[in-house]
């Protein structure tokens, strides 16, 4: 059943600026918004200038905007001024809400105030059959995010918690899945028996910023390891779903975590780039990573063997972020008058930018008798269009409760399991110089490829 109520806690912030506007803009545009939109802040803001704010946020991320359109999501919209630790704005919430039977409420709020807000909505009579969907991050490590589900399991079902991670909701992200199922040529040859390595990247060439407060506290392992890319893993290592809905897929992904053992600190690497000690609002002396690298093993008849590893990190050479799939080598080619080791192949699934897919082969040169390698590209956007953004489709979804794409609890769960060894024993950081690739050291045991860089068709 589709929500009759969006209430959204935390419109004047942020993430409501770069991403909420516009999804909600394109979701009225598509005609595929259908209910009020209460935005519920402390700030002193009017109807007003909440329109206005809107209408400044659709011209920074550069929407087309159509008046006609902007009108009727204007007139949806309306705003709610209160702090949250008061049962007044839940009261004053409940006045706007007569009348509505299955209210969306979404939390783009600070963490510590997720449980004390559904609480509080509870206290109000409000969830009695809403859904609440929540940002990231879930939790600090195993212990909180254990905690914070069993807050929140006392007053919601766990099928009425969405749960975010914007990652699920990536065009290539979510193609993984089809990729892999739908083509007879991949799924044979995906497992410990051809793949020699599995490499997943996320390099961004950014530093922190602005967000030097937020980030501080949370460092590039939590930020996008325990989330994000482990997401991509489950994807890339998962048996197929044996039936349609969200739980069988959730089921799936659920299994490639819990066979595997927890992550190793000795073979991780942390590193800080130079100049992350002055970003306003880090701390002097701050030890947080803003690079991470980690070697995961997936212990299964598929997998067994094969070495997943994971690095992210900021402030980086370039902004990539790819799996990389690496074959098996081929043998000596004797055939050749100089005998030689070729390369092997290697599956690229791009995530960013310009989502694709490439395959690297050999081939022979075109004089001479000798291999070289060569690439099969595909852009997606060039081929299937383009998609909706990740923060649209999953509001998208969140409206009729549709879970697939939202995280579970005990994969929530099983992810912290995995990365808690790290938090509870970081390494030092190594620090690295800005645009390199990272800090150089000698822990990790992972010859790292260097990123697909160029075009989809570009043979470089
Ligand atoms: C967010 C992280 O979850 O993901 C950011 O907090 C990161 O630090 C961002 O930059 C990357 O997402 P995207 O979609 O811009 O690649």
């Amino acid at each position: 059943m589709t929500a009759d109520a969006l209430v959204i806690f935390g419109i004047t912030g942020d993430l409501a600026h770069k991403m909420t506007f516009r999804s909600l803009y394109r979701l009225e545009a598509a005609g595929l918004l259908d209910c009020p939109v209460i935005g519920v802040a402390f700030d002193d803001w009017s109807h007003d200038h909440l329109v206005s704010s809107l209408r400044e946020a659709l011209r920074t991320t550069g929407e087309a905007v159509s008046a006609e359109v902007f009108e009727r999501l204007a007139r949806r919209l309306s705003y709610l001024q209160g702090d949250f630790t008061d049962p007044a704005t839940y009261q004053a919430l409940a006045g706007r809400l007569t009348g509505v039977g299955r209210p969306l409420f979404y939390l783009e709020i600070p963490p510590s105030l997720f449980a004390p807000v559904v609480e509080a909505l509870a206290a109000a009579n409000l969830t009695a059959h809403a859904t609440v969907m929540l940002e990231k991050p879930f939790g600090h490590d195993l212990a909180s995010a254990r905690a914070l589900n069993a807050r929140l399991h006392r007053v919601l079902p766990e099928d009425r918690i969405l749960r975010i991670d914007h990652f699920l909701g990536k065009q290539p992200v979510l193609d993984i899945q089809f990729l892999r199922f739908a083509n007879a040529l991949l799924e044979p040859v995906w497992n410990r028996d051809h793949v020699a390595a599995v490499q997943i990247t996320m390099a961004e060439d950014f530093g922190v910023e602005d967000r030097g407060a937020f980030y501080d506290p949370v460092g590039a392992l939590r930020d996008v390891v325990q989330n994000h890319l482990l997401q991509v893993l489950a994807l890339i290592a998962m048996e197929a779903p044996v039936g349609p809905g969200s739980e069988a897929l959730w089921d799936r992904r659920a299994d490639v975590f819990r066979a595997m053992a927890d992550v190793d600190p000795t073979r991780c690497v942390r590193g800080q780039y130079e100049g992350y000690l002055d970003v306003p609002g880090v701390r002097a002396g701050s030890v947080t990573e803003t690079y991470v690298e980690l070697g995961l093993e997936v212990d299964n008849w598929r997998w067994s063997g094969v070495p997943f590893a994971i690095r992210a990190g900021k402030a980086l050479a370039a902004r990539a972020t790819e799996v990389r799939v690496v074959f098996r080598r081929p043998p000596r080619l004797a055939f050749l008058e100089q005998p030689e080791h070729p390369a092997p192949n290697e599956l690229v699934l791009r995530i960013d930018p310009d989502p694709g897919l490439r395959l690297g082969m050999l081939s022979k040169e075109a004089s001479g008798y000798s291999a070289r390698p060569v690439h099969l590209g595909l852009s997606f956007a060039a081929e299937l269009g383009k998609p909706p953004e990740p923060y649209e489709r999953l509001l998208n979804d969140a409206l009729p409760g549709d879970r697939s794409l939202f995280t579970r609890q005990d994969v929530v769960e099983e992810t912290w399991r995995v990365i808690q060894p790290l938090v509870d024993h970081p390494p030092a950081p190594v620090p690295y110089e800005r645009g390199s690739w990272g800090p150089a050291h000698d822990r990790g045991r992972t010859t790292w490829q260097s990123p697909w860089l160029s075009s989809p068709h570009d043979q470089g």
